[in-house]
């Protein structure tokens, strides 16, 4: 298909458009050493097996107290995995790699400067990290099993050693990505409750070393307006013993952590053995509203989940070099990058910074350099190295048996360029589909067990049973060629708790649509809705098409409609904002942004920017819309409701459709042309 055609379709579109496409095969070189090669494991992991087929899953970490308990489902929709049990991530995920593997590496950090040396700790040294920051949390911050933390950190080693450090001691991490701005780190603050706010001074990004710091005065800030006192801000340093950012510490509460570790070298913590279903970490994803939701995950299912799909859909053996080029700020990072590989003692790749710089050679000569056998990433960058340097992976010698796409939708045309240029035609594709909230994968192919089929991601991975309702919630069978909403029959260990501190928004958001019975004890009366509108193929693969709620995913990344809509009225003049999603021929979709403005104020490129860079400063670049339209009026309903699927239509250069029974059609044809159609 024509590039221009994709960036003229929306999703559902793409859909219809794209054909069933030919099956590829995975080489014998692969499936010989797969850590998944028995067609059994469908019939281990089918309904009739569900819950107890998780054991396996269970049984790749160490506890201190076996469960007693595969699914408590007393307290329904909220499942408890492995009740009874004690575990500690830290320890699976470091300690009881040591006997064997001390001396291997845990952890190559990349700096995105190419001049500047590749870090490569390994798990002694990390355990010695992650212990010592351990005692730093618990003696001088005071941070205790429960207590919320909020991290604002970029892609470094230190990010999962503080990670790692909270989970030693049951404190809660809730990581917000670097790329967000101080107010987005506040709300995360004020809603968690976190009184420690962990960041680093700075970072590189695409050549330029960028304060961060100044967000955490501003997260601070602004949290203490919103009732959060944050009492202790802990600041890494980009390098150790050297300010990297301009904005001044604040005396009394803002510690370079590199001069008070001095106080902690050669503390040791025993890992806190922490009951199975209390919560690991936090993660904060958008939704229908202004307020994104903080996912709470917990321990033993989680990290079971993650070790289990890191191991057979990912195929990650020891002896791997694996790198999943994702930031940590996302789940993609928590599961993929820290917890699932370092669960399975693999090597882990950390890249500081963007793809392409200082040139779209770099992922591969980083992959040549580390000998990275396994590769991760989303279709957004695939594109972009796609377009940009489309030889560029042929000119490095780097042999990857093992590729993951995560995050949108992929282009068959896309998906064969990763597969014949990137793979170099050796290597095993999983199109792997999953949420924030689904804490592992969902559908996948099982890449030893299953043909690839280039835009489908496949059947349900083992123990997950998709299923897709029409909107009366009647079943739409496999091969009906009818697009439905995706929705998982049963729970499974890495499913998120609950929202942080709002279950009924959990139960409304997830449940309500579909369950059978809101009395019910019986986890089949509660499917779990993805939000995701799928189609079933003939052979039980799973097309992903894209959101059925108020969600734009720019770039594999989640941002609400509502959230930036919301930011955009912060601006003094705006009176009303409505955010649309347009098609991207590299990010898949950008926000488009149209507002009308207060009597009294006048349009002008000015104001457009101040609203543009509103967004960036409210929640981050990644927010900011492709174009500020500023409109007389928007086109609405006559009970007042903005048609957002006009101005849909109008910012993908579409046809508006019958728009007679708006309240006030004629500012439909007045935007057209402010659009130059
Ligand atoms: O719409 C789906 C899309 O990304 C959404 C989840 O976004 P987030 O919570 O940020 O997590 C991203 C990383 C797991 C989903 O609801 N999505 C995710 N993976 C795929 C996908 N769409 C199509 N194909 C995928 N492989």
């Amino acid at each position: 298909m024509a590039e221009k055609e994709i960036v003229e379709t929306s999703e559902a579109e793409i859909a219809v458009h794209w054909g069933e496409e030919e099956y590829y095969h995975p080489s014998t070189e692969f499936i010989a050493q797969a850590n998944m090669a028995d067609p059994a494991v469908f019939d281990r992991f089918s309904l009739e097996n569900f819950p107890n087929c998780f054991k396996e899953y269970a049984d790749l970490l160490d506890w201190y107290e076996y469960w007693d308990t595969i699914l408590d489902t007393s307290d329904a929709p909220c499942w408890k995995w492995f009740s009874g049990g004690k575990v500690n991530a830290s320890y699976n995920c470091v300690d009881r790699h040591l006997a064997k593997n001390k001396n291997k590496t845990a952890i190559h950090f990349v700096p995105e400067l190419e001049e500047e040396k590749i870090e490569h700790i390994t798990f002694q040294e990390l355990y010695v990290r992650v212990n010592e920051f351990a005692a730093l949390l618990r003696d001088f911050a005071g941070l205790k099993a429960g207590d919320r933390v909020t991290l604002h950190m970029p892609m470094s080693a230190e990010l999962p050693i503080t990670m790692l450090a909270c989970a030693r001691l049951g404190v809660i991490h809730s990581e917000v990505f670097g790329g967000f701005s101080g107010r987005a780190s506040a709300d995360r603050i004020v809603d968690s409750q976190s009184r420690v706010l962990i960041i680093m001074d700075s970072y590189y990004r695409a050549g330029n070393l960028l304060n961060h710091k100044e967000n955490a005065d501003i997260a601070v800030d602004l949290a203490e307006k919103d009732g959060q006192k944050v009492d202790k801000v802990l600041v890494w340093q980009r390098y150790p013993g050297k300010a990297s950012s301009p904005t001044p510490m604040v005396e009394g509460r803002d510690y370079f952590v590199n001069d008070v570790l001095k106080d902690f070298y050669g503390r040791r913590i025993e890992p806190v053995p922490m009951p199975a279903e209390d919560p690991l970490f936090l993660m904060y994803t958008s939704g229908t509203t202004g307020k994104p939701k903080g996912c709470q995950h917990s321990t033993g299912g989680y990290l079971a989940y993650a070790a289990g799909t890191s191991k057979y859909v990912q195929d990650i053996h020891p002896e791997d070099v694996y790198w999943c080029m994702a930031d940590i700020g996302w789940i993609t990072g928590h599961s993929y990058i820290v917890y699932g590989p370092l669960a399975l003692c693999a090597s882990t790749v950390i890249y500081e910074g963007v793809p392409n710089y200082p040139d779209p050679g770099r992922p591969w000569r980083i992959a040549q350099e580390l000998d990275v056998n396994i590769f991760h990433t989303a279709p957004t960058a695939i594109r972009a190295l796609r377009k940009i340097g489309p030889d560029e992976p042929a000119k490095y010698n780097y042999k990857f048996k093992h590729m993951t796409t995560v995050g949108e939708p992929i282009e068959p045309e896309v998906w064969k360029w990763y597969y014949n240029a990137v793979g170099k035609g050796q290597a095993a594709i999983v199109d792997t589909w999953w949420q924030t909230e689904t804490g592992g994968f969902l559908c996948s192919t099982l890449p030893a067990l299953a043909p690839m089929k280039p835009g489908s991601a496949g059947k349900g991975v083992p123990g997950i049973h998709p299923i897709i309702y029409d909107d009366e919630g009647k079943e739409i069978p496999s091969g009906a060629g009818k697009a439905g909403n995706i929705c998982i029959q049963n729970p499974w260990p890495g499913g998120f708790q609950t929202i942080w501190g709002d279950r009924d928004r959990f139960v409304d958001t997830y449940y309500a649509r579909y369950c059978k019975d809101p009395n019910s004890k019986d986890w089949r009366d509660w499917p779990y809705m993805t939000g995701d509108a799928a189609v079933e193929a003939a052979d039980g693969y799973y097309r992903i098409l894209g959101r059925i709620d108020d969600v734009i995913n720019v770039s594999g990344h989640r941002l609400g409609t509502k959230e930036i809509e919301s930011a955009a009225l912060v601006v003094e003049e705006v009176a009303e904002a409505a955010v649309v999603p347009v098609a991207h021929e590299i990010k898949g979709k950008e926000p488009d942004l149209f507002v009308s403005l207060k009597p009294g104020y006048d349009a002008s490129p000015e104001l457009e920017k101040k609203i543009s860079d509103t967004i960036s400063t409210e929640i981050g670049k990644i927010a900011k819309p492709r174009h500020v339209w500023i409109v007389k009026d928007m086109p609405k309903t006559r009970s007042g409701k903005i048609m957002r699927r006009v101005l849909g239509a109008i910012s993908n250069n579409k046809d508006v459709g019958d728009v007679t029974t708006l309240a006030n059609p004629e500012i439909v044809e007045e935007i057209k042309q402010m659009a130059g159609q």
